[in-house]
């Protein structure tokens, strides 16, 4: 019996950098974000005997995973069957066993167009993981929460947590050591505020060191203890615009966390710098375009050069033609999305 779930990356107002234990992906900060609309990632997901991963790309043709790759997904199902053996343990949920699974990626995420495909693949991966489970189990079993759901997300890609809800959700730190002690929540979903992202790839890339590499460093910046102190009130307000549908407030506090992030980016052992020329004349002209039309627009960029252009309706117009004038760069439009699901 197959199962098979959709779902879409989502992208963080305030931002996951830095964990508290590096292997469980317990982050040390809370972070918040929207999940998108496109582009999707589709996983089937069956028992077997071994395991086994095959991935194809958006045109269909099938891409050679590297051993990297693979163990990080039998590493993720290892710990999956930890979490679900500890939540029959306590009664809290089915008693089906999860055992050695085929997985069948097909992701329409362009890898041109710099949106990690990780948030959604774990976030896929673990409503595929949920719907197995609840397939395979006893009726009387409830099914697993969206929580539980986000929990196991987590344990592959920390940003994944936040893609199982739709619109936008947080994920709570929490505290300890214990593999579900961070989990995610929805803060409002998909029909509570329409957001667009007009996500602007500047073409000339650098080369980059994976976000799983890039956590372990944030430690190492003399900044870090104090972006951990701030993260608190920014979390707060960023919750508090979203839900009052308060542009400017979500502008300030979203371009204060970036900033922040990538200060503590380039200032760690070694230095990681993911911004380019491109991306600073890009924010640079938001800048000066907010100032003269006063239009609702706000920027965020995770740890590439790609910038994300995030706006209301009402601005989207000017905000794809400031993209379309923007030069050597790929432009790629989304909105708010709905989180992950599993297809009949
Ligand atoms: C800068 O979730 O991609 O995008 O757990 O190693 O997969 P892994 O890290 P990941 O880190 C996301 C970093 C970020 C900020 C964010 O999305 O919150």
């Amino acid at each position: 019996m197959s199962i098979t779930a959709v779902s879409t990356p989502n992208i963080a107002f305030i931002k996951y950098w830095g964990n508290r234990n590096d292997s469980l992906r317990l982050p040390a900060a809370d972070s918040l974000s929207m999940t998108l609309n496109s582009p999707h990632v589709e996983i089937t997901v069956d028992h077997a005997d071994t395991l086994t991963v095959r991935s194809f790309e958006a045109d269909g043709s099938e891409k050679t995973l590297k051993e990297k790759d693979i163990m990080r997904f039998a590493r993720h199902l290892e710990l999956t069957k930890e979490y679900l053996k500890k939540l029959a343990s306590s009664a809290q949920t089915p008693t089906s066993e999860l055992t050695n699974v085929t997985i069948t990626v097909r992701s329409q995420i362009p890898s041109s167009i710099g949106l990690a495909s990780s948030a959604a693949v774990f976030g896929c991966l673990a409503k595929a993981y949920a719907g197995l489970v609840a397939a395979s189990a006893e009726t009387s079993a409830s099914p697993l929460t969206d929580e539980q759901i986000s929990v196991i997300a987590r344990l592959g890609s920390g940003s994944a947590a936040r893609s199982i809800y739709g619109g936008y959700s947080a994920l709570r730190a929490g505290d300890g050591d214990a593999m579900d002690s961070s989990s995610a929540v929805q803060v409002a979903d998909e029909n509570h505020w329409l957001l667009h992202d007009i996500i602007l790839v500047p073409t000339q890339e650098e080369k980059k060191v994976g976000s799983t590499e890039g956590h372990e460093l944030a430690w190492s910046s003399s900044y870090y203890k104090k972006r951990l102190e701030e993260i608190p009130r920014r979390q707060k307000e960023c919750w508090d615009a979203i839900l009052a549908k308060d542009f400017e407030k979500l502008q300030h506090v979203v371009e204060e966390d970036c900033w922040d992030m990538h200060n503590v980016m380039q200032t760690s052992t070694p230095p990681l710098k993911y911004l380019n020329d491109a991306t600073y004349r890009i924010t640079d002209a938001i800048e000066e375009l907010r100032e003269t039309e006063h239009l609702p627009v706000l920027y965020t960029m995770d740890a590439g050069p790609t910038v994300h252009l995030f706006c209301t309706e009402e601005a989207v117009k000017a905000v794809r033609e400031f993209a379309a004038e923007q030069k050597d760069c790929t432009i790629f439009e989304t909105k708010t999305g709905k989180g992950a699901i599993l297809l009949p």
